[in-house]
């Protein structure tokens, strides 16, 4: 391993894991073959980040808007959530994550929302890398779903308005204990946040590549990590 990067690994990184749709075309697969394929590199991806020494990362797995598609697909992607729960329990445990979930889970289909939920309670005392699954997850839809909840302490009496600052706010966000992202990696060439981590991502880098998701290898975490480790991030002042 590389001692220079080593020193500069990010804490917290997110990956938006685009692209299963074009790698499935490319091969004259149907769409859902591409999101199986997909599901191999996360698992791949969360451990070469255990072992680079990153803290936190979060994947994102299905947006707010990813509804739209067509309800076969929607379907399919539920399903491979789901046996991803069941399958993946024993490597998470031997592996140590901790496993987090940010979205509207409880809008998920069936008891899918339970057994994410029932994955993070068993994981919790877990003390290593971090996982953190955006399921029916909208950075937009996190800042609303805060929000409603400070309305209900102002309104119980539990909190002024008065002492909001963007300290306290971060506490009614999904997962309180998640830094600020560091970087974040955009697979398949799109140039876009899509939603993702709209509060954490404020400062954080945004690395691209034209892989697409389910070609992402450990080497591509690398190179990214590379890149990150080059960048001079300033958060609005200024390097002597
Ligand atoms: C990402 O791949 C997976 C999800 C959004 C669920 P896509 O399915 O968006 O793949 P492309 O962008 O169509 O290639
Ligand atoms: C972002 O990818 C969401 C996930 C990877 C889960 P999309 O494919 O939904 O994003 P757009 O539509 O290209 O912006
Ligand atoms: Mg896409």
């Amino acid at each position: 391993m590389n001692n220079q990067l080593e020193k500069k690994i990010p804490k917290h990184v997110g990956i938006i894991m685009d692209g299963n749709g074009r790698w499935a075309k490319q091969r004259g697969l149907p769409r859902i073959a591409g999101h199986k394929e997909g599901m191999q590199r996360a698992r791949e991806i969360v451990e070469a980040a255990g072992k680079w020494g990153i803290k936190y990362l979060s994947l994102f797995a299905f947006s707010t808007e990813n509804w739209k598609r067509p309800a076969d697909e929607v379907k399919f992607l539920m399903n491979l959530l789901e046996s991803a729960i069941e399958n993946e329990f024993g490597t998470l445990m031997e592996n140590n994550v901790k496993f987090l979930t940010s979205g509207r889970i409880q809008e998920l289909p069936g008891n899918l929302g339970e057994k994410l939920q029932k994955l993070v309670a068993a994981t919790t005392h877990n003390t290593g890398l971090v996982l953190n699954l955006a399921v029916n997850y909208g950075g937009r839809a996190e800042i609303v779903d805060a929000t409603k909840k400070i309305c209900q302490d102002v309104r119980a009496g539990l909190l002024d308005c008065s002492q909001l600052d963007e300290e306290l706010f971060n506490n009614y966000l999904y997962n309180p204990e998640l830094p600020p992202a560091d970087l974040i990696i955009r697979p398949s060439g799109e140039m876009r946040i899509s939603n993702f981590l709209l509060w954490q991502a404020a400062y954080a880098e945004l690395v691209t590549v034209d892989t697409l998701w389910p070609s992402f290898t450990p080497a591509d975490l690398e190179k990214a990590l590379q890149e990150y480790a080059g960048r001079e991030r300033r958060f609005g002042g200024i390097v002597s």
